[in-house]
């Protein structure tokens, strides 16, 4: 008998990260044969143990796999939501694999969100250490100009420390706001929204289009596919490159899970948002 700590055996079976298994376990959703586990440092053995969570039975290793979804504006990227709003989950109702967010997007963001049930490739591109870059699509008030630009890139103090950008620039300015690109290593709550505050310049829209190697592309909103297994290598690898051509890049790989509802190709670089000021 081989008796591991409760978010081990949940984080080896795929189920969540180690941290989200700690927090399942927290929340009470976890049962070992029969009773509701809510502390930490129980152990247990997943080939003894009738191990449940939210009442799923935990059966031995899943396969690994990762997905992309283009999330909404109006859907929280968590598994369930204690205000029961639209969660990631509703846009992947018919993926049977126990797949997860790996890091957040605000819920008035869209864009790239990966899933996945894959514990240590989730713990590699969340955890700070590891520096991956995010890229995000920011329509702020106005037009920061090269110094405020600049403040970013050398860095500036938000009230949980310094926060800076690894590049930023001015895509699209218009009379009353401006499109920003803007790539950031950390995944710190509201991050770019509260750098943008810090210079004066606030978000009206965010969209995520680059985690990793990996990049938005052209898949529409609300659908998703999963990663194929070069991609998935990529993401794997030590150090990435910030790319700059999310815009009207193809999509990549196949599709292992169905899309959901017709394919259409956005109208603009800004796909998914109105062209309004
Ligand atoms: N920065 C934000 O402000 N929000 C997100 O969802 C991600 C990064």
């Amino acid at each position: 008998m081989t008796l591991e700590r409760l978010q081990k055996v949940l984080s080896k079976a795929g189920i969540a990260s180690r941290r989200e298994a700690e927090r399942m376990i927290l929340e009470g959703r976890v049962t070992v044969n029969g009773q509701v586990v809510d502390k930490l440092g129980v152990k247990a053995d997943p080939l003894v143990d009738h191990i449940k969570v939210d009442g799923k039975r935990v059966k031995g290793v899943e396969p690994h796999v990762v997905l992309l979804l283009n999330k909404p504006r109006g859907y929280v990227t968590t598994v369930k939501d204690p205000q029961q709003r639209p969660t990631v989950m509703d846009l992947l109702k018919k993926v049977d694999l126990r797949v997860y967010p790996v890091g957040r997007l605000d819920f008035d963001a869209e864009g790239l969100v990966l899933m996945t049930n894959d514990g240590g490739l989730a713990y590699r591109l969340t955890h700070p250490k590891f520096s991956v870059p995010r890229t995000y699509l920011a329509k702020v008030m106005g037009t920061p100009d090269e110094g405020k630009l600049d403040r970013l890139k050398k860095g500036v103090l938000l009230e949980d420390g310094q926060a800076r950008a690894l590049s930023v620039s001015v895509l699209q300015q218009k009379e009353k706001n401006s499109w920003i690109r803007v790539a950031v290593t950390e995944g710190r709550n509201h991050l770019v929204k509260r750098m943008f505050e810090v210079i004066g310049h606030s978000v009206l829209k965010l969209k995520r289009v680059g985690f990793g190697s990996i990049s938005l592309g052209t898949l529409p909103v609300g659908q998703f596919r999963s990663l194929s297994a070069e991609e998935v290598r990529e993401l794997k690898r030590e150090k990435f490159g910030v790319r700059g051509s999310e815009f009207g890049e193809g999509e990549k790989g196949t599709f292992g899970v169905r899309r959901l509802g017709k394919q259409k190709r956005p109208r603009s670089a800004f796909g998914g948002f109105s062209k309004g000021k």
